[in-house]
């Protein structure tokens, strides 16, 4: 197994030209795998919502619940940099707020970082809980607590204008302090100029091939979850068809008495 990374050995990384790999987890049983297969860096994300709750988007997650999931990643993957997502309205409405919970992700979990979307008008944000020692990933591009001022997930910066306020975005958060920043679905040659400008690292998830790394959700490289199967995701497995197979099995032998047999049962 690989030494626990630091928030420094990720930025690191970017200057000796090695790639990032993160994934999401949610719970213990993946963060353990995930864990003991190698990642570089966890992500609980508030993806949570929409592959493990079942929303349409993120927008319900609570910092209680990111409190409860990332307590199981932590003790999963105690080896693994985790990264927690601060959810809709934890750190919107003030620098006081966002601290509190800020402080609230990483006290009550064991997670050594959080992770905010937002360009320019988080950058104040970002600086606060920075300078109380919490190190912050950023999140620039399109940002799915802005889902209905986007009017859907939708890639952005294909306009010139766009594209020049994401790269000010992105400006902003490094110098904030953030240690990371992930560009999630903008167009290649954006992340590829944005990547270039900034001494902290890119993570991409659908923002092209030169970002300093890659984030995914891990139900979508499982093939864990059919609602939508986006252009940037490549899938590694398919565990859906796995799991139905073996329900399915189950089933046929409780209902025609296959399982369970006496080496099944307690004498
Ligand atoms: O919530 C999440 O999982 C994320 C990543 C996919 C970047 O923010």
């Amino acid at each position: 197994m690989k030494t626990k990374r630091t928030v420094l050995d990720i930025g690191r990384m970017k200057q000796d030209g090695e790639k990032i790999s993160v994934l999401t987890a949610y719970d213990y049983p993946f963060a353990k795998l995930i864990g003991e297969a190698g990642i570089d860096m966890l992500l609980v994300g508030d993806s949570v919502g929409s592959v493990f709750s079942g929303y349409d988007n993120t927008l319900p997650v609570t910092v209680e619940e990111m409190i409860y999931h990332s307590r199981a990643v932590v003790r999963g993957a105690p080896d693994v940099l985790t990264v927690v997502d601060m959810p809709f309205m934890s750190y919107q409405t003030d620098i006081r707020d966002a601290r509190i919970n800020a402080g609230r992700l990483i006290k009550e979990t064991g997670a050594q970082a959080v992770k905010l979307e937002g360009g320019e008008p988080m950058a104040e944000t970002i600086r606060a809980i920075v300078d109380i020692d919490i190190p912050v990933v950023g999140h620039v591009g399109l940002t799915p607590q802005s889902i209905h001022r986007m009017g859907g997930f939708k890639v952005q910066g294909r306009e010139q204008e766009q594209a020049r306020r994401i790269l000010a975005d992105a400006l902003a958060i490094e110098q904030a302090g953030a240690f990371a920043l992930v560009l999630e679905g903008i167009p290649g040659p954006l992340a590829e100029e944005i990547t270039a400008r900034l001494t902290i690292p890119t993570i991409g998830i659908g923002a092209g091939v030169h970002c300093d790394g890659q984030v995914l959700v891990i139900h979508d490289i499982l093939g864990l979850c059919d609602k939508y199967s986006p252009k940037f995701v490549k899938r590694y497995a398919d565990i859906s068809t796995t799991i139905a197979s073996a329900v399915n099995n189950y089933v046929r032998d409780v209902k025609s008495g296959a399982f369970p047999t006496d080496d099944h049962s307690f004498k």
